[in-house]
């Protein structure tokens, strides 16, 4: 995408430039689609440059899980590779560690793996009741980062109806931002959804 217009960052250079202003020293980040561990990798990244944190990394997929923590052991130091925590189950429920924990960020990039099968891809149900359940988890000031692949049948779908959910949220409440290229129906898009500080 940069190179046929390089004007605009790319929708994952938005988003990680998004999760670091956001992120802060002992924070606590939810990667819910680990795939290949990059996204999980950055977090870490962010966390530990910034002093420290804890993330939770989440597929349903084993071999996720495996090729993430392989990613992970090449590139964090030992004592960040211990705040990552690795769990192969579907985030339609979280890990009872995120429920008790205070989350500051959960992201996801939903879809399939790049030259993966692409029946495991996620589904629009599963989708929303995880994104539902991270709302509630969020912090005041913590945000849901998800980035909508609506290149594919299930991938628009799940995009058509997150955009549903959260154009009803209460704007008391929540701070939703769409980034899209309107003139390109298949191009990735970026939603987040920031819960305000305080209530006004
Ligand atoms: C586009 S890939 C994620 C890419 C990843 N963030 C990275 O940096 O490599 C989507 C991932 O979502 C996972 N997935 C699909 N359904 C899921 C579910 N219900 N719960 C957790 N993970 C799921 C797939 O197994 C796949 O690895």
């Amino acid at each position: 995408m940069q190179q046929n217009f390089p004007l605009f960052q790319s929708h994952l250079d938005l988003a990680h430039g998004f999760w670091r202003r956001l992120l802060n020293s002992g924070d606590m980040a939810i990667d819910a689609t680990c795939g290949n561990g990059n996204d999980t990798l950055v977090l870490a990244e962010i966390l530990s440059e910034k002093g420290g944190g804890e993330v939770i990394g989440i597929d349903i997929q084993e071999g996720a899980i495996q090729a993430t923590r392989e990613l992970l052991q090449t590139q964090l130091s030992p004592a960040m590779l211990d705040k990552v925590h690795l769990f192969h189950q579907s985030h339609s429920d979280f890990p009872q560690m995120a429920k008790t924990a205070q989350v500051k960020l959960v992201v996801y990039n939903l879809g399939y793996l790049p030259r993966g099968n692409k029946e495991l891809t996620t589904l629009t149900g599963t989708t929303l009741q995880s994104v539902q359940s991270a709302l509630e988890l969020i912090l005041p000031g913590g945000a849901v980062s998800i980035t909508c692949y609506p290149g594919h049948a299930e991938g628009a779908k799940e995009e058509m109806a997150l955009h549903e959910m959260f154009s009803n949220l209460p704007s008391a409440l929540w701070n939703v931002c769409i980034h899209s290229f309107p003139n390109r129906k298949k191009a990735p898009s970026l939603i987040l959804i920031q819960r305000n500080q305080t209530l006004l």
